[in-house]
């Protein structure tokens, strides 16, 4: 496996590659099996797969886990190996930002996709993340990129870009992978310390297969906003009740899956997303109902 940290290396791969096509699997390090499973998918789909691994400092906010976000290097160089990648692109700040992280041309997704759920309380994050894909689109020229469906609203803003700049890259979703009770997995569920955080943590699937399980034995449509809040309700009064972990909901909210707009009703079709903190740490999950 090659590991490359520049552009001038990058361009010696490219061109060793000649015409096979290329899969990239863009990343910020702290591997896990759900990358595993972007990285199979990755490998099914293209000659050759690249990993990108780069802590993209663009799309945290001030007081964010920038500094503390984990970079196992040789962890996740490793498990890149045993996943049989080809190569991993592992830059550094100034080889993607060669003019400066306060002079860097930025990419801005419409406010009406970048500014909600997640945008909301991490405001310039989409456009962070829409900048840094950009960059690794243009250096590493993929034919595909693999995203987790996780990142749901960053899927749905990266799809939302490469049909608006015309960039000619085919983008290929892996659904989200789990821990056997529901845990969506994460690089941040490394920061779950405690058992008790653990199974706080479960409190954001419960509430979303609680949706899910309410649409379906519903004769009639529900609505989403008051069946949302009142399970929310439910599952944070019963998780403050048996855990000392604080949860506090960032937000809870249905979406068309098609336009990701507020869903009026939940029903086949819809998504729902959570996101809430957990003690310190940030989660997010959803489920399509
Ligand atoms: O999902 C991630 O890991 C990051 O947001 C991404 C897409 C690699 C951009 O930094």
């Amino acid at each position: 496996m090659r590991v490359v940290s520049n552009l001038n290396e990058l361009e010696a791969l490219r061109s060793e590659w000649g015409n096979a096509t290329v899969a990239l699997v863009p990343t910020m390090g702290a591997l896990h099996e759900g990358h595993g499973a972007l990285c199979q998918l990755a490998k099914k789909s293209a000659q050759r797969v690249i990993v990108s691994i780069f802590v993209n400092p663009l799309q945290f906010g001030p007081n964010e886990d920038l500094e503390r976000y984990p970079r196992p290097r040789e962890e996740d160089l490793q498990r890149c190996q045993d996943w049989g990648m080809d190569a991993v692109f592992y830059p550094s700040v100034d080889v993607l930002y060669p003019t400066g992280m306060e002079n860097s041309i930025k990419v801005l997704p419409p406010e009406s996709l970048s500014n909600r759920l997640c945008g909301a309380s991490r405001p310039g994050h989409f456009a962070g993340v829409a900048t840094v894909v950009l960059k690794l689109f243009i250096a590493l020229r993929p034919d595909y990129a693999v995203f987790g469906e996780k990142d749901a609203q960053q899927l749905f803003i990266i799809r939302h870009m490469v049909k608006d700049l015309l960039l000619p890259v085919a983008l290929l979703a892996h659904p989200t992978v789990r821990e056997i009770d529901g845990l969506a997995l994460s690089s941040r569920n490394r920061y779950l310390q405690t058992p008790q955080e653990r199974e706080t943590a479960l409190t954001l699937f419960r509430i979303l297969t609680d949706a899910q399980t309410q649409m379906h034995e519903s004769i009639s449509p529900l609505p989403a906003a008051a069946t949302l809040k009142a399970i929310a309700e439910t599952r944070l009064a019963e998780a403050a009740s048996s855990s000392p972990v604080a949860i506090q909901l960032q937000y809870l909210e249905a979406v068309e899956k098609e336009t990701f707009q507020p869903a009026k009703t939940l029903h086949p079709g819809v998504k729902i997303l959570i996101a809430a903190m957990v003690g310190s740490v940030r989660l997010i999950d959803n489920l399509d109902l």
